[in-house]
């Protein structure tokens, strides 16, 4: 069996795949694979293992061969696949949700929380600048977090994993939106269920866990910002175009919330998306950002090596895929 990998990941999982005697091959570079090595490397691939850089779509699966049986992402997400395609060839997509990958995606929204509660950043920078001469009693007034209000959008297992530390942590009162109620979060964490748009107008702190469809595109623009206290900060750890970023620039530049922590952009690599249009974000002290890092732990990358590689050997094995998407 034939597995190949678009780019070098944490060693766990391509251990267990060379212990099963598969033949996989890496692309040797440290880097974004360029799209002709990503057409070439998959020839013959039974399986590909991908990340969510790659644009997986009917010609990379054409150029597979009809041999491939499935793609496992290395990645929560997978709105870098194209599933419709897949499902018409019969490929199997996985992905890598996990109690450790949720738990370092929510440690890492809630360090943002905290990052602008507490203007962690700008009193860093503030400190290496020389700027610190002697104690003063309004200097950088920041917020408390506890007893505030957090909004949660989207609670799937990392939603669930910010309520949770939160409420039980820190007495944050939960609110959350979602598709469906989620009577556990309930039960547990005495979580009230909004409207998204009374989501936004109750919350002192609003956090963004839904995945990337054409339902949750822009599923924050202009008039969902205005609807948000203007002491409110948005988080964004899922994917950048949930958020229509020109709309949260105005917004920010207008104060109409107070602040943003992001690690996700609505065209990543890119932090503002039009390249010439001056790095507003960049600019704002009261804006965090973080470039596609939220699950980026020893433990969660080694854990989403494991899980992609055990997929990997159930499908080519022919047993049922552990974690096949789910839309
Ligand atoms: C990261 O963004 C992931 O989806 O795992
Ligand atoms: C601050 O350092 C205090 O002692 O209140």
């Amino acid at each position: 069996m034939n597995i190949f990998v678009t780019r070098a990941i944490p060693e766990s999982g391509i251990k267990e795949l060379k212990k099963k005697g598969y033949t996989v091959t890496i692309y040797p570079k440290d880097q974004k694979i360029p799209r002709k090595e990503l057409l070439r490397g998959v020839q013959g691939a039974d399986a590909i293992l991908s990340l969510l850089t790659e644009k997986i779509d009917d010609d990379v699966f054409e150029s597979a061969g009809a041999q491939l049986k499935m793609v496992a992402n290395y990645a929560v997400g997978f709105d870098n696949i194209d599933l419709k395609s897949a499902k018409k060839r019969g490929i199997i997509v996985t992905n890598t949700p996990s109690a450790k990958v949720s738990e370092a995606v929510a440690e890492h929204a809630i360090a943002l929380m905290f990052g602008l509660a507490h203007r962690i950043v700008e009193a860093d920078d503030f400190t290496r600048a020389g700027k610190y001469r002697g104690w003063g009693p309004k200097m950088l007034l920041g917020t408390d977090v506890i007893g505030k209000t957090l909004g949660i959008i989207g609670t799937g297992n990392i939603g669930v994993a910010i309520a949770r530390r939160m409420h039980d942590g820190f007495g944050l009162k939960i609110i959350y939106s979602d598709i469906k109620r989620n009577p556990d979060l309930e039960k547990k964490m005495q979580a009230k269920y909004r409207s998204k748009e009374q989501l936004l107008k109750e919350a002192d702190f609003v956090s963004l866990h839904v995945p990337l469809l054409p339902t949750t595109r822009h599923l924050i623009s202009t008039k969902e910002l205005k609807m948000m206290k203007k002491t409110a900060f948005l988080v964004n750890t899922s994917r950048g175009p949930v958020v229509d970023e020109k709309a949260l620039v105005k917004a920010l530049a207008r104060g109409d919330i107070g602040g943003a922590g992001l690690d996700v952009y609505e065209c990543e690599p890119l932090i503002d998306c039009d390249p010439k249009d001056s790095y507003e974000l960049r600019k704002m002290n009261n804006v965090i950002l973080t470039p596609h890092t939220a699950s980026a732990t020893i433990e969660a990358r080694e854990e989403m090596s494991l899980i992609a590689a055990k997929n990997i050997i159930a499908v080519l094995s022919g047993k049922k895929p552990l974690n096949p998407t789910k839309v």
